[in-house]
C-alpha cells in the first residue's frame, strides 16, 4: 500500500478543464501541477466518470483510451512534486439529472400523459371530457392551467421534474438501467480501478459522497427492494460489492480509498451512527483509508433557474459540505471533524487500523495540527484553503506561515463550479493587472487560470558558517513546522 510522506492533502476538486469528450486537457494538466508544486502529502484527482458517456468537461477513465492522457497527469504530478506527492484519483458514477425545462416544453413534449393524469385532469376541471381527450389537447390545457390545477394533477415527480428538472433515483425500479446498476457498477468500477493502476496512479478512490449513486445507496432514503436497499446490511451490500471487484482487479497491493459521508444532513438522511458502521464495514473489506466528507445532497437544494441544473451545494446540506463565513456564527472552521472522529473511534474499536481523512474548513497550521494531536483524524484534507495558496503546506513546512495565501470562504470557486466554468480563485487576480500579457487567463479573459506562481526561499545552497543556519531555526520554531 501507498506510504505518503505528509498527513495533508488536497481532496477532489473538479475545475471544468476537461474536454467535452472527457480527455486530459493542458489546463488540467496545469490544474495538477500547481498543486503538485505545493508538495502535498496526497493529491487526489477530480470526480472522473466510470463509464464512457457524454458529461460535459469531466474527466472520463471510463475506457483505456483515456489512458495516455492520465499517464501525462501522473507523470508530471510526479516530476512537479519531485516524487513527494503520492497521487490518487476519485471515480464517480452518477445517475441522470436534467435541466429545469420551460413549463411550454415541459408540458408540450415531456410530460408523460397516461390515463390517471386524464382522470386527475377530469376531476380538476370538472370535465369528464378529458378522460379521453386528445393528447395535445390535455398538453395544452396544462400549459395554460392555473398553478393550484398543476398541483393537484401532477404526481409528486413529476411537480419535481417541472420545478427543478428530471431527476433520477437510484430506488426507480420501474427503469430497467436503474435496476441493474448492482450488475453493472462493479465492473465498471474495477476497470476504472485497473485502468487507474495501469496510467500509474498510488491509488484509486470510490465515490460514495454526496449526490451521486453510491452515496444513494448508502442513504437512509435507498428504498430499493432487491435487496441493495432499507437496512443498512442491503445500502452497504452494494459498495462492498464494489470495493471487492476493484480490489480482485487492481490486486492487493494497491490503494483502494473510500470517500464517504459522515452525515447527510436531509431529512430522513444516514447519520454519523450509520456512517460509523459503514465506516467499519469497509475496514474491515480492507480499503486503505476513509475520507470522511458531509451533505452535499440533491433533496435540499435550491430551485435553479429554468435552462439549468439543480446543484446539489446549494442546500443546507450544501452548506455543510463547503460551509462558507456566513453558514452562521460557528463558521466554515473545522466543523466536520467530529464526524472523522466518531468514524475513527468506531474503526479502531473494531480493530482496525484505518487511516481516516477530514475535510471542511482546514486552513491554518494550528488546526490542522490540533486535529492530529486529538487523534480525530489521521490526515487533514484542505480543498478551498489549497486552490486558493497551492503552496501553503509548503509554506508552513518552511516556516514562512505568514506568506500564505488565506481563502476567505466566500464560496467564489463553488459559483463558478456550480455553473460548470473553469474553476479559479478570487484571490488569485489580486496578483495580476490586465495588462500584464504573460499571465494566462481563463476562457472569459477576466480572470488568471492558475494561481500566481511562488518561489521557495528554501532550501539554499548548503550554507557556509553556522550564522547562516540561524534565521531558519529560529523561524521554524516560530510555531509554524511541519505537520
Ligand atoms: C470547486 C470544488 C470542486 C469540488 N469537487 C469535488 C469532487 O470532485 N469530489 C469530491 O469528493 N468533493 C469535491 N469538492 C468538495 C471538496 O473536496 C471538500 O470536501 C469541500 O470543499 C470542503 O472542504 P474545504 O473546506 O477544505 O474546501 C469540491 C469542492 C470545490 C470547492
Ligand atoms: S474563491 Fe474564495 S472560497 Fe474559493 S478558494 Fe478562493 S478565497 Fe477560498
Amino acid at each position: 500500500m501507498t506510504v505518503a510522506e505528509q498527513r495533508t492533502w488536497v481532496p477532489a476538486m473538479v475545475p471544468w478543464r476537461a474536454t467535452e469528450d472527457g480527455f486530459v486537457t493542458p489546463e488540467v494538466l496545469d490544474w495538477y501541477a500547481r498543486f503538485a508544486e505545493g508538495r502535498p502529502g496526497v493529491l487526489v484527482v477530480e470526480a472522473t466518470g466510470i463509464r464512457d458517456i457524454p458529461s460535459g468537461p469531466l474527466l472520463r477513465i471510463g475506457d483505456d483510451r483515456f489512458i495516455p492522457g492520465l499517464r501525462r497527469l501522473v507523470e508530471l504530478v510526479r516530476d512537479r512534486s519531485e516524487g513527494h506527492t503520492r497521487l490518487f484519483i476519485q471515480a464517480i458514477d452518477f445517475v441522470a439529472v436534467r435541466r429545469r425545462p420551460a413549463p411550454a416544453a415541459f408540458f408540450g413534449r415531456y410530460l408523460a400523459i397516461d390515463d390517471a393524469l386524464r382522470a386527475r385532469v377530469a376531476e380538476a376541471l370538472g370535465e369528464a371530457r378529458w378522460r379521453s381527450a386528445p393528447e395535445p389537447d390535455v398538453r395544452a390545457a396544462l400549459a395554460g392551467a392555473p398553478r393550484p390545477v398543476i398541483e393537484r394533477v401532477l404526481t409528486p415527480r413529476d411537480l419535481e421534474a417541472l420545478d427543478y428538472g428530471y431527476r433520477e433515483r437510484i430506488w426507480d425500479m420501474h427503469l430497467p438501467h436503474i435496476r441493474a446498476l448492482p450488475d453493472v457498477l462493479p465492473g465498471l468500477f474495477a476497470q476504472a480501478g485497473r485502468r487507474a493502476r495501469e496510467a500509474g496512479f498510488d491509488g484509486i478512490e470510490l465515490h460514495y459522497a454526496h449526490a451521486y449513486t453510491m452515496a444513494s445507496f448508502l442513504s437512509r432514503l435507498n428504498t430499493r427492494d432487491d435487496g441493495y436497499g432499507g437496512t443498512r446490511e442491503g445500502r452497504v451490500r452494494l459498495p462492498l460489492e464494489v470495493v471487492r471487484a476493484v480490489r480482485a482487479c487492481v490486486g492487493d497491493d494497491y490503494t483502494v480509498g473510500i470517500r464517504y459521508l459522515g452525515e447527510e444532513v436531509v431529512e430522513g438522511g444516514s447519520d454519523v451512527d450509520d456512517a460509523a458502521w459503514f465506516g467499519v464495514r469497509f475496514a474491515a473489506a480492507g480499503v486503505d483509508y476513509l475520507s470522511v466528507s458531509k451533505g452535499g445532497r440533491f433533496e435540499d437544494a435550491k430551485q435553479p433557474k429554468v435552462g439549468e441544473a439543480v446543484y446539489p451545494y446549494t442546500g443546507r446540506s450544501g452548506h455543510e459540505c463547503m460551509p462558507t463565513v456566513i453558514s452562521d456564527e460557528r463558521g466554515p472552521f473545522g466543523r466536520n471533524v467530529p464526524l472523522a472522529a466518531a468514524i475513527r473511534r468506531a474503526v479502531r474499536a473494531a480493530g482496525h487500523e484505518t487511516p481516516v481523512v477530514t475535510s471542511g474548513g482546514i486552513a491554518t497550521f494550528d488546526q490542522a495540527e490540533a486535529i492530529l494531536a486529538r487523534g480525530d483524524a489521521d490526515a487533514v484534507a484542505a480543498a478551498r484553503q489549497t486552490l486558493a495558496d497551492p503552496d501553503w503546506f509548503r509554506k508552513i513546512r518552511l516556516g514562512l506561515g505568514e506568506q500564505v495565501r488565506r481563502c476567505e470562504f466566500t464560496n467564489y470557486c463553488e459559483g463558478l463550479d456550480q455553473h460548470h466554468k473553469q474553476v479559479t480563485c478570487k484571490l488569485w487576480d489580486r496578483e495580476w493587472t490586465p495588462d500584464d500579457s504573460t499571465v494566462r487567463l481563463a476562457s472569459d479573459g477576466r480572470r488568471r487560470l492558475t494561481a500566481p506562481p511562488w518561489t521557495p526561499p528554501y532550501p539554499r545552497p548548503r550554507p557556509r558558517s553556522r550564522a547562516a543556519t540561524a534565521p531558519r531555526r529560529s523561524r521554524r520554531a516560530s510555531g509554524s513546522g511541519p505537520a
